[in-house]
């Protein structure tokens, strides 16, 4: 069976994770599905612009790294399962589609750091999430330990990430680790309002705020100078421009 159910809505894709009766804890077979969506919806032809992840029934978004299939693995494989998972996640973050984590249940360990690797996240009022490494001898080992502090500050990711601790939805939106609480309506809603937009501006906004954000800030507006001057030649800002002097909305190309 597919490790994802994939449904298109023009031009939004819903990824929902296939593996309910594991919580749908990350496997190797789920990691390596995962890396060939975000490839495929991150290639030249630009149809998908915005893509919703979310997790099969309503316990889990994904419950962490697949226990019983790393009860099995070596050391060896451990570290391969584990630069896959890097390697996967980052290419979400550097995808020029916007990714927007549905966290419609627990998410803990490595499902936290796959909703972080996501631009936003919307989380159902009933879900947790939490860095719960700590209490199983380990430490985040997919991006957690960077990502959650870049997000919502070192003292509040220590206090996470050092107590293994869960948090529900309203501290999680208090917090800023989740964008807002709502439902999968409220997170295709969202979708919905990135892909009106131009794709090719939406990539680089995404791209300029990741890339800026740890530069010195002539060096950050100096960054962003770069990209704008790549929107200045496109169809799809001439399209914006004519759109607002016809009263329509425009059309863009993602050219
Ligand atoms: N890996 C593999 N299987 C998992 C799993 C995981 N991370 N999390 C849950 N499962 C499995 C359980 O073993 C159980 O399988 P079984 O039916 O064969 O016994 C099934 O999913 C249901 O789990 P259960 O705990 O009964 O479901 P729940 O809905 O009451 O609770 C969670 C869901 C996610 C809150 C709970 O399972 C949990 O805390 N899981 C561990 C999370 C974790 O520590 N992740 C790793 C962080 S590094």
């Amino acid at each position: 069976m597919a490790e994802f159910s994939i449904e298109t809505f023009g031009a939004v894709e819903r990824w929902t994770i296939n593996g309910e009766a594991r919580r749908n804890a990350l496997s190797r077979a789920m990691v390596a599905e995962l890396a060939q969506h975000v490839a495929r919806v991150s290639g030249a032809d630009r149809t998908v612009r915005a893509v919703v992840l979310t997790g099969a029934g309503s316990k889990a978004f994904c419950a962490g790294a697949d226990l019983k299939e790393r009860a099995g693995m070596s050391d060896g494989e451990v570290r391969v399962f584990l630069d896959a998972l890097r390697t996967t996640f980052r290419a979400v973050e550097l995808s020029d589609c916007a990714f927007i984590a549905f966290i419609n249940g627990a998410a803990f360990g490595g499902g936290t750091e796959l909703a972080l690797s996501c631009d936003l996240r919307v989380m159902d009022e009933a879900a947790e999430m939490g860095l719960t490494e700590v209490k199983l001898g380990i430490i985040p080992g997919g991006g957690g330990t960077q990502r959650l502090p870049r997000l919502i500050g070192k003292g509040a990711a220590k206090d996470l990430i050092l107590t293994g601790r869960r948090v529900g939805a309203e501290e999680a939106a208090r917090l800023g680790l989740v964008n807002r609480v709502g439902d999968i309506d409220d997170a295709m809603h969202v979708a919905k309002n990135i892909f009106e937009n131009a794709p090719l501006a939406v990539g680089l906004a995404k791209h300029a705020i990741d890339d800026g954000a740890h530069l010195d800030l002539d060096s950050a507006l100096a960054l962003e100078q770069r990209y704008y001057q790549r929107t200045l030649g496109t169809e799809d800002r001439l399209e914006g421009l004519k759109a607002f002097a016809e009263k329509r909305p425009p059309v863009f190309k993602g050219k």
